[in-house]
């Protein structure tokens, strides 16, 4: 059946590792939102590898990797990162992108980096460009991939635009970007990526009826969605499942399954309301022992306890069948462990909604539920039966509050350190 894996939480909920995992079952790994805002870690034969742009499945040999028309391209990023994949031995020969890919430009990046210093409560996006990419599609002035292959066709669309944006820059005090500066390395990056563009609308729907087995790859995380995540501080496209028909063209009928990921705790990089964040010493315990730096960015990410309020709602807008749960291995040494599984609000109720306004999510206090930990090394357990008891009891009490079955269990960064149950 055709699968969806996507993220539950903030993101970086480690859908590169699951993705990696899952892959070698499919015909297809499909990318359908984001940028490279994205970072997806894969470890593969002891190497670290983070993709930004190009689909998890890379590593499956026999695997058709597909950036759909819903992800945003900066294509001097895609090319680097097709030649570092290259560099390492590996062939890119199944990779195909959409023709129909939003272009980043220069001034995009630019624009992101003058609307977050001018905000006053900060995002902190990733300074990609990834949002005033996005504001252009939706704006009916954005340039495609298809663009870069005819220069006049491109100059006579990126022209207007990068005058605009250079009157807003300079406003600012911004770094002008001019066409003439960029021109030329976008089309050369264009004739190295024209031999992978295709209007991947038919060849994906070719590869549904063929009945080729499809995983579509989330990036970002349902709380990050443009449409139901913490708005403002969520990023410019829908991670949720509703994204993959517009970010691939393939109707609702090819979504089988949905698997979701979720860690075993919460991280979030950037502003933004987040209940259970840790800010004492076990936050510092916690980051340290899961290596919560970005994988973009290398910022340090926020980190706080599972919040199964937040989980409950992120299962519900996306229909989850299962869950991944990634990173049980970094709880091993807790004496106690705790989840969110109610809000109180300031009017003294407390009750299970989950508003990702920050007037409502920044307000709440979190109740907790206490589990004591399992002292217990769980990176080298390979099946559920083996697994603490405690951490048995943690895994089912998740399951029970959520009425969702846990499928997997990730208990380490290698493809191999998985538990199907
Ligand atoms: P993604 O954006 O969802 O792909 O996640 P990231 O790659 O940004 O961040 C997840 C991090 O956790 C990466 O460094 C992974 O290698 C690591 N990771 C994934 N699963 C596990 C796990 O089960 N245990 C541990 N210790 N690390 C994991
Ligand atoms: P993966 O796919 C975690 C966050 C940024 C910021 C907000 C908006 O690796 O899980 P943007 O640059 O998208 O406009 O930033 O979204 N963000 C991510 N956080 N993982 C990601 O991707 C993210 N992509 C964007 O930190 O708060
Ligand atoms: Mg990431």
């Amino acid at each position: 059946m055709n699968t969806v894996v996507l993220g539950l939480q903030w993101g970086d909920e480690g859908k590169g590792k699951t993705i990696d995992y899952l892959a070698h079952d499919f015909d297809v790994v499909v990318r359908y939102q984001g940028g490279h805002n994205a970072g997806h870690t894969i470890y593969f034969e002891g190497k670290k590898v983070v993709l930004h742009l190009l689909p998890s499945g890379i590593f499956s040999p026999n695997t058709i990797s597909v950036i759909g028309n819903g992800v945003v391209v900066n294509p001097v990023q895609l090319v680097e990162e097709i030649e570092g994949i290259k560099a390492q031995g590996f062939s890119l020969e199944k990779l195909e992108i959409s023709d129909y890919c939003p272009l980043i430009l220069p001034v995009h990046q630019q624009l992101d980096i003058i609307f977050e210093d001018s905000r006053y409560v900060k995002i902190g996006t990733t300074r990609r460009g990834i949002g005033p990419a996005y504001e252009d599609l939706t704006g009916r002035r954005a340039v495609f991939v298809n663009d870069l292959f005819d220069k006049d066709r491109f100059y006579k669309k990126a022209k207007p635009l990068n005058d605009y944006y250079n009157q807003r820059i300079k406003t600012s005090g911004g770094e002008e970007v001019s066409i003439d500066s960029y021109i030329d390395q976008y089309m050369e990056v264009g004739k190295a990526l024209k031999k992978y563009a295709r209007n991947t609308v038919y060849t994906l729907n070719k590869y549904a009826r063929e009945g080729k087995k499809m995983l579509f790859e989330g990036a970002q995380g349902v709380l990050l969605d443009i449409n139901f995540g913490t708005y403002p501080f969520v990023t410019s496209s829908n991670p949720t499942v509703g994204g993959i028909c517009t970010g691939t063209g393939l109707s609702h009928k090819a979504i089988g399954k949905v698997i979701g990921i979720s860690k075993a705790y919460t991280t979030r990089v950037g502003g933004g309301p987040f209940p259970s964040e840790l800010l004492d010493k076990t936050g510092d315990y916690l980051r340290e022992k899961g290596n919560e730096y970005g994988a973009t960015t290398g910022r340090p990410r926020r980190v706080g306890w599972l919040d199964l309020v937040a989980l409950k709602y992120a299962l519900m807008i996306n229909g989850v069948d299962s869950i991944f749960l990634t990173k049980l291995d970094v709880l091993d040494s807790f004496d106690e462990i705790n989840a969110v599984v109610a809000y109180k609000t300031n009017d003294g109720n407390t009750g299970e909604i989950f508003d990702p306004s920050i007037e409502y999510l920044g307000e709440v206090t979190p109740v907790l539920k206490s589990f004591q930990g399992w002292k217990q090394e769980t990176s080298s357990v390979r099946q559920f039966g083996q697994l603490p008891q405690k951490a048995k009891d943690y895994i089912e009490f998740i399951r029970e509050f959520t009425g969702v079955p846990i499928e997997f269990i990730s208990v380490g960064t290698e493809r191999y350190q998985t538990i199907k149950i």
